[in-house]
């Protein structure tokens, strides 16, 4: 007696193409309320196939191999939730670099590569060889810190935070770009403990969000650390200590770099002028907010 013919099916399940999958994708995503959802779908794409932008486009064709598709499915579905791409694929582009983030750390901002840029403009001879004392208040994922250090050879950079947890994806970057022998970390809040006049610059990216823009915040930013955003009721809280206690723990001619909120740079200001700075200069971000507020004393 023959064996009973086994059922198959008409046809093996379709394997979709890298393309197919990022035109579905963006469909999901934006409709899940994920905004720019191609370029999201891309950096999901390129991540799972551990590839760069323009192999990715070379690849538009092929079929995604089965193991990408399998990490994609549970990528897709984070991001459907909200969570951030950042944290989906555990990384984030800043100054051309890339810096690994966990959700202990504040994704990096396009917007505070400006203080990059007012930072090289305050210290145009920092790569000559003079050695900066550079301090980075609430370093968070080291972005600022380990790109100057990076940025000038000779600078030596004191990282900052209140969260332990920060700190340690800071140490991580600064071992990735090869800077962490030049670089130092303490947990403080604000500028307490750092010596009187030991910084040639204070750069920072404080919370400075109110409690009233965190209510009306889209749904990624609630994956990210609270501390990292919250700059209590009106948004200056922590902005207020730092303008307070720069003038002591900076050089004479040392200058003072913060990123204010869109619409705070007026007040911050302010503060920076009670506080009997000399000198001060505001760089606009590409949407044309005040969003550096540069001081000396
Ligand atoms: C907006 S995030 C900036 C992180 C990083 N510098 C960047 O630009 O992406 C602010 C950081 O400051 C830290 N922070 C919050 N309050 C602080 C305080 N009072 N003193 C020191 N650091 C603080 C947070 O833990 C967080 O890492």
């Amino acid at each position: 007696m023959s064996e009973p013919a086994m059922e198959l099916p008409d046809r093996a399940p379709t394997v979709p193409t890298v393309r197919a999958w990022l035109t579905e994708a963006t469909r999901v995503l934006a409709s899940a309320g994920v905004r720019d959802a191609r370029v999201a779908a891309e950096w999901l794409a390129l991540s799972a196939l551990e590839i760069d932008r323009a192999a990715l486009y070379a690849r538009l064709g092929e079929a995604l191999p089965p193991r990408a598709a399998a990490r994609l499915d549970a990528w897709l579905q984070r991001c459907v939730a909200r969570e951030p791409v950042a944290y989906v694929i555990g990384r984030r582009e800043f100054w051309s670099r890339e810096f690994v983030v966990t959700r202990a750390v504040l994704i990096p901002r396009p917007e505070t590569e400006h203080l990059i840029e007012a930072a090289l403009e305050c210290f145009p001879d920092g790569h000559r060889g003079r050695r900066l004392q550079v301090c980075d208040v609430g370093t968070g994922s080291g972005c600022l810190g380990v790109t100057l250090a990076c940025e000038w050879p000779a600078a030596v950079v004191l990282a900052t935070d209140v969260s332990a947890a920060a700190l340690a994806v800071a140490r991580v970057n600064a071992q990735r770009h090869g800077v962490a022998a030049r670089m130092h970390w303490v947990r403080t809040v604000a500028l307490q403990g750092l010596a009187d006049e030991g910084f040639d610059l204070l750069v920072a990216n404080p919370p400075y969000l109110s409690w009233a823009e965190l209510r009306e915040a889209e749904p990624e930013l609630e994956w990210e650390p609270r501390v990292a955003l919250d700059g209590g009721e009106d948004g200056l809280a922590v902005i207020r200590l730092l303008v307070a206690d720069a003038p002591r723990v900076l050089r004479p001619s040392g200058w003072f770099l913060l990123e204010v909120g869109a619409g705070q740079a007026e007040a911050v200001l302010r503060l920076v002028q009670h506080a009997g700075a000399r000198q001060w200069f505001l760089r606009q971000d590409l949407a044309g907010w005040p969003r550096v507020v540069a001081a000396q004393w």
